[in-house]
C-alpha cells in the first residue's frame, strides 16, 4: 500500500511538471472550483465533499466524454442529476471546463 502511494504520489508530481495545465484549462478549473467545488473534489486529488458526488478525476472516457458534455453543460446540469443546482456555462466557458476535466482523467487513465 506504501508503495502504491508513493508510485501515486510520483506519478502526480510528475506530470505535473510535464503537462502544466494551459490558461484555458486554469479558467476552467477555477470555474468548477467555483460552482461544483462545494459537492465534487474537483482537482486531482482529494474527497469530494458532498459524498453521493464523484470527484471530477473519476469521470472517466464514458459518455460524459462525448461531444454532448460540453453542450449539457451550456444546457444546465439538472439534465444530468436533479439533486444538482442548475447551472449554465457559456460556450467557451463550457469548452474550457471540459478542456479542463479532460486533463484531469488523461494522466489518472489506468492502461
Ligand atoms: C449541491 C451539490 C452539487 C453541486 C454544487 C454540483 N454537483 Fe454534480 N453531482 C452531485 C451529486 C450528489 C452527484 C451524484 C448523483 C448521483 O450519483 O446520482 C453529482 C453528479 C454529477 C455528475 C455525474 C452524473 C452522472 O451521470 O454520473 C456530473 C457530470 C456532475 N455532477 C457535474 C457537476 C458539475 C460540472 C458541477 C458544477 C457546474 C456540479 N456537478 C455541481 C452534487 C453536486
Amino acid at each position: 500500500m506504501k508503495i502504491f502511494c508513493l508510485i501515486l504520489l510520483m506519478m502526480c508530481s510528475s506530470s505535473k511538471a510535464g503537462h502544466a495545465l494551459d490558461s484555458e484549462q486554469q479558467r476552467g478549473k477555477a470555474l468548477l472550483e467555483t460552482l461544483c467545488g462545494r459537492c465534487h473534489a474537483v482537482s486531482a486529488t482529494g474527497r469530494s465533499p458532498h459524498v453521493d458526488a464523484p470527484p471530477f478525476r473519476t469521470f472517466g472516457d464514458d459518455k460524459l466524454y462525448d461531444n454532448d458534455f460540453g453542450q449539457r453543460l451550456q444546457d444546465g446540469l439538472t439534465t444530468i442529476h436533479p439533486d444538482m443546482p442548475a447551472f449554465r456555462f457559456s460556450r467557451t466557458d463550457a469548452e474550457a471546463a471540459v478542456n479542463y476535466l479532460k486533463s484531469l482523467q488523461a494522466h489518472k487513465r489506468p492502461k
